[in-house]
């Protein structure tokens, strides 16, 4: 077995090191102190290619895969975290399903804009009574004529407030249960669509995180994705890619914060000595590495399957849980590390902290990837 990086694939994760260094990382405390969207620096990521990174170049991508994608995101969310998931959404969970599922003329207007950056999309799927049980949808799309009419609520969207084109999930049968879900492209600014409000939230507050109301707003029959009643088999694939870049953030966030933790025990003296040789210390520091790496592994093998057109959705759950749960306890531990001094903004690491608890809910939370991994593993999927 070889894992060996390709030459394309080193590059895009150097020039996402070097773009997170010298341009994310300086504005990311500030930015969080503000809850400000970074418009500039996004901008700059779409300039970068960093938007659409496994989206062929024929429709305004990279065209590198999804291994290039989590060198980049890991880069991305050691500097900033909420870059990472403005990143991770536009790329697994809007371009992905558009390039999988949309027809070509769909493509030319909702996928290459996106995955150049030039607009930002997101994922619509979970209502304030279907989080876990995501099956329960109770949006509703009634045809009319040649198109639709939705009414109903969205919570929790990622790029919610910014996106220009919104993917999102709604009942188009409701005898059918989630055989009866459709997914549609809406764009911001169609009559009917609103969006009443953005959450204040705990971390990754430099992304924005919206509400959309439907109230009678009427859709063209050509921007649904996919056929009627595919919806919940499209938000469930589409859902296993974004854990791969979910899992890419975690890692991420663990490695920004383990940085800072050894660069501090170096610097840090306590009885006469940097903390750094203080073997307590030294273990921390080493059981944070050593769960990194593993969180690693994880994640390229599930993205290097997902290249390769091999089932990947048990693997990318692996992947998400563990690293989620391991940067949980890498950022406590970084903040043990820095000991009263991690619990000072000034000193970042409870940024890291605070970032590290979404990454163990959002897109499937650690006990719903639990529950894909045994439906796996007892062969009841
Ligand atoms: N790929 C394709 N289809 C899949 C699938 C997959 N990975 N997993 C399930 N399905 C299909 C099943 O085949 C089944 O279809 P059929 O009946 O036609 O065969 C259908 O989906 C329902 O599956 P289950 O019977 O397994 O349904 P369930 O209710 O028992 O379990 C679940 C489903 C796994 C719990 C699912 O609801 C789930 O993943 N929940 C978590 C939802 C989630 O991750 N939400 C995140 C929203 S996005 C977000 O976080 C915000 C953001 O912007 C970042």
């Amino acid at each position: 077995m070889q894992i060996e990086l390709s030459e394309e694939q080193q590059m895009i994760q150097a020039l996402a090191r070097e773009f997170a260094e010298k341009e994310v990382k300086p504005v990311a405390a500030l930015l969080d102190a503000e809850a400000r969207f970074p418009h500039e620096t996004v901008k700059r990521m779409g300039e970068l290619g960093l938007m659409g990174i496994a989206v062929p170049e024929a429709y305004g991508g990279s065209g590198a895969d999804t291994v290039a994608y989590v060198l980049a995101l890991e880069e991305i969310a050691k500097a900033c975290a909420s870059h990472a998931v403005i990143m991770s959404v536009n790329n697994s969970l809007y371009c992905d399903p558009v390039l999988k599922y949309g027809t070509d003329e769909q493509r030319k207007k909702f996928l290459a804009p996106f995955a150049s950056g030039q607009q930002i999309g997101c994922f619509a799927l979970t209502e304030p009574q279907a989080g876990s049980d995501a099956t329960n949808q109770h949006t509703l799309a009634v045809r009319d004529g040649d198109g639709y009419v939705l009414n109903g609520r969205k919570v929790f969207v990622t790029n919610g407030r910014e996106a220009a084109v919104a993917l999102v999930f709604a009942q188009t049968d409701p005898a059918k249960a989630h055989r009866g879900i459709s997914a549609f492209l809406i764009e911001r600014g169609t009559p009917g669509f609103l969006v009443p409000k953005v959450e204040d939230k705990l971390g990754i507050r430099a992304s924005d995180t919206a509400e959309f109301v439907f109230e009678e707003c009427r859709v063209r029959a050509a921007n649904r994705l996919g056929e009627e009643g595919m919806g919940f088999k499209i938000a469930m694939g589409t859902l296993d890619g974004g854990r791969i870049g979910i899992a890419a953030q975690a890692l991420g966030i663990a490695a920004g914060a383990f940085d800072l933790s050894v660069a501090y025990a170096k610097e840090r003296k306590s009885f006469g000595v940097p903390i750094a040789q203080h073997q307590m210390v030294q273990w921390m520091l080493a059981d944070m590495a050593t769960a990194i790496e593993a969180a690693r592994l994880l994640i390229w093998r599930a993205a290097a399957l997902k290249d390769a057109g091999r089932p990947f959705g048990p693997e990318a759950s692996m992947a998400k849980l563990f690293a989620s749960e391991m940067a949980m306890k890498a950022t406590t531990d970084a903040i043990q590390v820095h000991g009263g001094y991690g619990y000072i903004k000034e000193y970042q690491v409870e940024r890291y902290f605070r970032d590290a608890k979404i990454t163990q809910i959002y897109e499937g939370t650690s006990q719903i990837q639990k529950l894909i991994i045994a439906r796996h593993v007892l062969g009841a999927r």
